[in-house]
């Protein structure tokens, strides 16, 4: 796994121009979509589900569509996310009874798992399922909440969670979520970071999303 991957979090676009703002993120170069799914429970916001999913699929996003489940339980929004067009599908180990079930279900329903794992979660449940994941996801805030501060503990977690991805030999991506930007993507890549999420720093509420901002987090790796 070599290539570095931008994934714009939607949650700080212009909800009222989505379509708009995700094909101009996607045409300034960014790799995938990054949908943040948040049920008021696990986390204390709400924002979208399938059907905004398989709205921007009929809007003719064809670029991968990275779902971020912050909700529980977990199973069941699974085959919804699939049929929606999700291409992964992440949740929080926290979230659901029987974490090998959950990424077992998402497999089974064509999609590409992974597991999400909070800045004060400790990465051991994943050496038990590393053979059914295909994303590690390191918050790098905690979740809920777009524009909040880069956690730097989490550069530590980062170079442990290579490791562990190297040492099995698997083709797994190392993600990171929270507080990415132009100015700290560059050490996040440096800890073995290979795919970025990154929202306020892309979007500007009410403004279009600015392909210079792109450039520059791009330019900085
Ligand atoms: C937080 C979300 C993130 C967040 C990223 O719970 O999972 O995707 O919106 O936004 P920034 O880049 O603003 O921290
Ligand atoms: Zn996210």
């Amino acid at each position: 796994m070599s290539d570095y991957i931008i994934a714009p979090s939607i949650l700080s676009a212009d909800f009222a121009r989505l379509g708009e703002e995700v094909d101009n993120v996607l045409k300034s170069g960014a790799d995938w979509v990054h949908f943040d799914v948040m049920d008021n429970h696990y986390v204390p916001n709400l924002t979208i589900g399938p059907l905004v999913c398989d709205a921007l699929r009929k809007h003719g996003v064809t670029a991968p569509i990275d779902v971020h489940l912050m909700v529980k339980p977990v199973d069941r929004i699974i085959p919804d996310f699939a049929k929606a067009g999700a291409t992964s599908i992440t949740f929080h180990p926290e979230a659901t009874e029987h974490v090998d079930r959950s990424l077992q279900l998402i497999r089974d329903q064509g999609c590409q798992s992974g597991l999400v794992f909070n800045p004060a979660t400790p990465l051991d449940v994943l050496e038990w399922v590393i053979d059914k994941v295909d994303i590690v996801l390191l918050m790098s805030v905690n979740p809920g909440f777009g524009g909040q501060k880069f956690i730097p503990a989490t550069l530590e977690k980062a170079r442990q969670a290579r490791e562990i991805i190297d040492r099995s030999g698997r083709d797994i991506r190392l993600e990171i979520d929270g507080g990415v930007n132009a100015d700290n993507i560059g050490e996040i890549a440096a800890a073995g970071v290979d795919t970025f999420v990154s929202g306020s720093a892309l979007f500007g509420k009410g403004q279009d999303s600015d392909p210079n901002r792109y450039d520059s987090i791009v330019k900085a790796m």
